[in-house]
Formats: C-alpha cells, sequence, structure tokens
C-alpha cells in the first residue's frame, strides 16, 4: 500500500515537473507548440497539378494517382486552391455552390478518396474558403437578383439607382476597376471587389454569416484539417459608403482591409466553428500593420492562428529587382515582432504570384537551379509555418508569353483590355506580365519529358513551360544533386532539428547586399544559415560573435564547399548553407 502511494507521489511529481520543464522552455519565447506551427504546407494548384481524363484540365483523381509524390516529398499537409463549383471566371475563387466539387474537378465520392488517401500518408488537407464573394452563378445571388424584397437580398451589397450613383469603389479585375455593377431588373448596383461576376457577400447580414458558418462545419465534419481564408480581410464593409480620398486603390489594404466589423465575425466564426475542431486557420492578408496581423492571430485574441503577410511579397514586384537589405529587414521585422506572440506563415510564392525563382532568384539557364535551391533554404530554415507552392521543389520558371492569346488568368487578360482602352503602351503591358502575372505559375506541373509534361492526354488548358524537357519531376527524381532530390533533403532536415521550428531567430549584417546570414537558436540548439544571393563568387566574413569552431555542415546546395577559416567562407554563386554551430 505504502509502496504504490510513493509510486502515485513520484509519478504526480514527475508530470508536474515535465509540465515546468515544458513550460520553461516555452517562457523564453511563449510560443506554445502545435502541430500547425511544426507543418509544413504544401500549396496545391488542382487546376495545373494532373490530369486523369484528358479534358486539359488537372482534376481530384489527378492528384489521387499523385500521393505517393506527395508522400515522397516529406511534407505535412496540402493546401488545396478552391475545389468547389464554380463557372471559373476566376479559376475557382467564383463559387456557385460551396457544397459540391467543381465538374471539372471530379466528384464528391473523390473528395473522399482524396483525403483518405491523405491521412492514410499522414498528411493533412487545408481547404481554400472563398467568403468575400461569391460567383453570380451561385443561387443566392440568382435569388438576390431577382427582385428587391427576395429572402436572399441582403446577402449582398446594393445600391439602388433611386440614390444616384454608387461612391466609387475599387475593382481588382473590372475592365474600367469600378466594383459597381448596374442590375437592370431590380435598377440597383451590386458591389464586387473582384470582377463582375464574383459578387461581395454582406458579412452584416446574419443570416449569410450562419448559413456560411454551417457550410464551413459541413467541410470540417468531413474530417478536414483546415481553412485558408481567401481575401478575408475585406468581409468587413464601410457600409456608410463613404467617400475615399483620390489615390486610395494604391494603398488599397488600408481602406478595403481591416473593416469595422472583422474582428466581430472572425471571434463569432472562432466561437460557432473553429473553436469546436482541431484545425489551423490562415487568412489571406493581415492588415497593412504588424498591430493589425497581431490583432487577427495572438492566441488570447482566439480568431485566426497565422498571419499570412504581403510585405515580403511585395519586395520583389520590380522586375527591375530589389535590394537584399530590403527582404532582410522585412523578414526581420515580421519575426521579431511574432517572436513571443502570434505566429506567421512563410512563404514566396504562390498561385496569385510568378515563379518565386524568377522573381528573387536567377531563371537563367546557369543558375536556376541554385538558386531555386537557395530560396527553398530560406523558407525552410525560416520561423514560422512554411507554405510551399508546387512545382518550386522542381525549380519551374516564370513561362513568360509574348502574345495575350497565351493568357488565362483573368487579371492579366482584362488588364490589358483596361491598358488598351487607355491607350496605354501594350508592348510594355506585355513586358511587364512575363514577370508579373499569375499565369506563370499556373502552367502545368512538369512531371516527365513526355508530351505536356505528362500532365495530360489532352490540350492542356494554359500552355506548358517549354523548359519541361529537363524540369521534370522523372528526371530529378534521378538525380540526387536536384532540385527535388534537395527539397525532400531540407524538408527532412527541418523536421528532424526543432530548432528550425521554434528557434529564436537573430540576424547579422543586415545592410550587406550580397549574404544573408542568420542564426536559429533553441536553448543549446544553434543553427547558421548562409545564402549568397547574387551570381558571384565571394568571400563571406561571418560576425566574429558566432562560433563557427567546430560547426558541422547541415545542408549544402553544391556538391562541396571551403571549409571556415578563421570565421571566412567563400561562397558560390546562389550558394546556401546551414550549419549546426556552438554556442560562443
Ligand atoms: C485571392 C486569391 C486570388 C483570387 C482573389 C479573388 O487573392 O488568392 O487568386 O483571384 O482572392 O478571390
Amino acid at each position: 500500500m505504502r509502496k504504490s502511494i510513493v509510486l502515485i507521489f513520484f509519478i504526480v511529481a514527475s508530470i508536474i515537473l515535465c509540465g515546468n520543464a515544458q513550460e520553461q522552455s516555452n517562457i523564453k519565447n511563449n510560443q506554445t507548440k502545435t502541430w500547425w506551427k511544426e507543418a509544413i504546407v504544401y500549396q496545391l494548384y488542382p487546376r495545373s497539378f494532373k490530369d486523369s481524363d484528358g479534358d486539359g484540365v488537372g482534376d481530384l483523381k489527378g492528384i489521387i494517382s499523385k500521393l505517393d509524390y506527395l508522400k515522397s516529398l516529406g511534407i505535412d499537409a496540402v493546401w488545396l486552391n478552391p475545389i468547389f463549383s464554380s463557372p471559373n471566371d476566376d479559376n475557382g475563387y467564383d463559387i456557385s455552390d460551396y457544397r459540391n466539387i467543381m465538374k471539372e474537378f471530379g466528384s464528391m465520392k473523390d473528395f473522399e478518396e482524396l483525403l483518405a488517401g491523405l491521412h492514410k500518408r499522414k498528411i493533412k488537407l487545408v481547404l481554400d474558403m472563398v467568403l468575400n464573394h461569391s460567383s453570380d452563378e451561385h443561387e443566392w445571388f440568382k435569388q438576390a437578383k431577382s427582385s428587391r424584397t427576395n429572402p436572399y437580398r441582403n446577402y449582398y451589397h446594393w445600391w439602388p439607382e433611386e440614390k444616384g450613383k454608387p461612391t466609387p469603389r475599387y475593382s481588382f479585375f473590372d475592365v474600367n476597376n469600378d466594383a459597381w455593377k448596374y442590375e437592370a431588373e431590380t435598377k440597383s448596383y451590386y458591389l464586387h471587389y473582384f470582377s463582375q461576376k464574383q459578387p461581395d457577400l454582406n458579412w452584416e447580414n446574419e443570416k449569410l454569416r450562419n448559413e456560411v458558418y454551417d457550410m464551413m462545419k459541413f467541410w470540417l465534419d468531413k474530417g478536414i484539417d483546415g481553412l485558408r481564408m481567401d481575401a478575408f480581410q475585406y468581409v468587413s464593409k464601410d457600409t456608410t459608403w463613404k467617400k475615399y480620398p483620390d489615390g486610395y486603390e494604391k494603398d488599397i489594404i488600408k481602406y478595403y482591409g481591416m473593416g469595422p466589423n472583422l474582428h466581430n465575425y472572425l471571434k463569432e466564426m472562432n466561437k460557432s466553428v473553429i473553436s469546436k475542431y482541431n484545425v489551423m486557420t490562415v487568412a489571406e492578408g493581415a492588415g497593412s500593420t504588424l498591430e493589425d496581423a497581431h490583432s487577427l492571430v495572438d492566441e488570447d485574441r482566439h480568431e485566426l492562428n497565422m498571419a499570412y503577410h504581403f510585405e515580403i511579397m511585395d519586395i520583389g514586384n520590380d522586375p527591375k529587382g530589389y535590394k537584399l537589405s530590403d527582404l532582410k529587414k522585412a523578414f526581420t521585422k515580421w519575426d521579431y515582432s511574432f517572436a513571443n506572440k502570434g505566429w506567421l506563415a512563410i512563404f514566396l510564392g504562390n498561385h496569385d504570384v510568378p515563379r518565386m525563382v524568377s522573381k528573387y532568384g536567377d531563371d537563367s539557364q546557369q543558375f536556376r537551379a541554385y538558386s531555386s535551391k537557395l530560396l527553398t533554404t530560406l523558407i525552410m530554415t525560416m520561423r514560422g509555418t512554411p507554405f510551399y507552392f508546387n512545382g518550386d521543389e522542381l525549380g519551374m520558371s516564370n513561362i513568360k508569353f509574348n502574345n495575350i492569346d497565351d493568357y488565362r488568368d483573368i487579371a492579366t487578360v482584362n488588364g490589358y483590355k483596361t491598358a488598351k482602352a487607355k491607350r496605354e503602351d501594350l508592348k510594355a503591358f506585355l513586358d511587364k506580365q512575363k514577370f508579373i502575372s499569375r499565369d506563370n505559375t499556373r502552367t502545368p506541373l512538369q512531371w516527365d519529358a513526355s508530351a505536356n509534361a505528362g500532365f495530360s492526354t489532352g490540350k492542356p488548358w494554359i500552355k506548358v513551360n517549354p523548359n519541361y524537357k529537363t524540369v521534370n519531376v522523372a528526371t530529378e527524381e534521378k538525380n540526387p544533386f536536384s532540385e527535388l532530390s534537395y527539397f525532400k533533403k531540407i524538408v527532412a532536415l527541418r523536421k528532424s532539428q526543432p530548432v528550425f521550428v521554434y528557434g529564436d531567430y537573430k540576424v547579422y549584417d543586415i545592410e550587406n547586399q550580397d549574404v544573408y546570414c542568420f542564426t536559429r537558436v533553441d536553448g543549446n540548439d544553434k543553427v547558421l544559415v548562409i545564402l549568397n544571393f547574387t551570381k558571384k563568387d565571394l568571400s563571406y566574413t561571418i560576425d566574429k560573435n558566432i562560433n563557427t569552431v567546430n560547426a558541422k555542415l547541415l545542408i549544402n546546395n553544391y556538391e562541396g564547399m571551403n571549409a571556415i577559416d578563421n570565421n571566412t567562407v567563400k561562397l558560390k554563386a546562389w550558394q546556401s548553407l546551414a550549419f549546426k554551430i556552438h554556442q560562443p
């Protein structure tokens, strides 16, 4: 009896002590440990991933046929761009039925098989919820526009003709950039921040909100693991419709983002939906300031899990290039601000921006592979949850179409019409699209060197990048030094070293325009990352406070390296290195 009391005492004491140890390691940067902080998310663009039926459009069965590929990458979660019924004015971001699968993509049965197949391989699934707007072909909108007294009328924003012209609002995709479209049937204008076929939902209406929450539960009850909420920072509108100053559209997030009721809606959504499931939540955009971002994701706010901000993406937008110190400052500013509270998504590419290697690296034949591996290194060694865009693991680059007829994206197609109407220089417009258009990143995934890169037996909905003959999965799988093999290696490295997830980040030599050097430290665990962002071979002297004696190389995007000599290392063009080092 006495023995068992002693044993119980011992067990309870050790639980308390272990708890304290856990707490202590968390006190350092106050970060509690959760699966979605440790996960590597792979963003999969279904339209361009793999076509199973030869119609030229990727589909769910296609993804199912590549589940083992996903497993081989070592990633933990897949974020699927929208797969719901849609007339595809904006590639699925215009949903006509939130509870069904887009015909071109397959059926609900396919979805269930895909989810089960992912779960079987221990990969989680994040779905893209488009909640700021629906399609104009959604039943709600069809009802709403049929009469001013229809019960669905208030699911959208209307401006009756008798009030005169609506206060101007900017539309991202409209040819005239006018966010109000006139509807003769009810003599009113409706609001569409995106295309005319994407009317904005009226979140002020509680009935609409409850329908949306029910729909979210429908998918969460199927067992999905996370939600990416598209354009969510725009849902709460200032319904007094005040006039904005001239040129406001250049600072659009300040005017459209973080509306008056956004936090109320998120708290309500959290309480009635999210808090009931163990899921990760990320909204696209995070307001205009660090404070905005914190207000969305700090744990005590009970809103979302992680901030997906645009400051880094905006740095590479100039085709003439960017300053490395600006990139470092942006990463550093955000990391330092989120060191103790809140959590960030880390990414350099997605379906809305060009290929990361063409934007931040060097997509010339000579340096494409090296610079793409270097960028992968940056993403995988930074604090935050990596969101890695499909195809980047192969080093896929911008397609750079010469002809407007090759483009499919509404942003480029309508942007061209706008430029034409304004008699702007169309050649200059097309030159810019080669760098900036979203279609650069949406070309089919390159599986092998066969016709259409093995993506489809039919005519792909968008042209395949001609470099598929060499840049493709089959070729790269065979090469231990390929971008793909490097990706798998660094994913495994990140998974094996928690310091890459939770370790504190510290930047060195921030004004240096050639090399990005930083450490990550978690207790006694310390790593050093050195990235040569130039096409020159150079010699770099590491800060003297970093002890590189006995530094152990963890990963290198070249086959060899020169030893660190007296804290100086010789770097090849676009070379990236990570070391385990000792505390000073
Ligand atoms: C988001 C999506 C983008 C889409 C837009 C409208 O920004 O990422 O692809 O066009 O919202 O839904």
